[in-house]
């Protein structure tokens, strides 16, 4: 496995503050396709939303994610809530490292993102219904990409990234294992 740090979930899940202190506290540097997307298409998402369209924006995504796959290592990336859903983006998620599905109830997303002006999807009216649809849709989807699932809600930063920490080492450790083969 790459030893990369890859984290899934739905908007308002923590991916960006979470993959941050990963980051800090592995020595890891930190990428967020969002913000790789936004500074290399030059403009924000949602104008991206407004003037193409979100299956543009998710070819976008494909690509980045592929070319990002060739090229980390020690990395933390924070993906878009949405970037799972394609079947092909999760096999190139878990060929890029170790997944982690930071699961989040509805209740914490709509406290988080209440006034949220910058997410195309959770804009206009019947927000909470929209995200409750979502979350159910997805769920399964996260759970089935990732290699361990992580439940956000009533935990601080800190105690999710040393879960996840404990975790990655584990998974290194089977890893180095494996590739050592069975011993006689
Ligand atoms: C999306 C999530 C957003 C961004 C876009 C679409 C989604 O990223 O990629 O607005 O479909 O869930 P965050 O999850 O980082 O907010």
């Amino acid at each position: 496995m790459k030893e990369n740090i890859i984290l899934i979930g739905y908007m308002g899940s923590g991916k960006t503050t979470v993959g941050q202190a990963l980051a800090d506290k592995l020595s890891y540097q930190f990428l967020d396709t969002d913000a790789y997307i936004e500074e290399e298409q030059n403009t924000t998402i949602s104008h991206i939303f407004e003037e193409y369209g979100e299956e543009y924006f998710r070819n976008i995504e494909t690509k980045t994610i592929e070319n990002m796959e060739i090229n980390i290592n020690h990395n933390i990336v924070s993906t878009g809530g949405g970037l799972p859903l394609r079947e092909c983006n999760g096999a190139i998620l878990k060929k890029m490292g170790f997944v982690v599905f930071l699961s989040v109830k509805k209740e914490t997303v709509l406290k988080r993102l209440e006034g949220d002006t910058q997410r195309p999807l959770l804009q206009g009216n019947h927000v909470e219904q929209n995200v409750e649809e979502m979350l159910n849709f997805r769920n399964p989807i996260y759970e089935y990409t990732a290699h361990i699932k992580v439940e956000v809600d009533n935990k601080t930063v800190e105690e999710i990234t040393e879960e996840i920490c404990r975790n990655y080492q584990i998974m290194i450790k089977q890893d180095e294992k494996n590739e050592g083969g069975v011993e006689e």
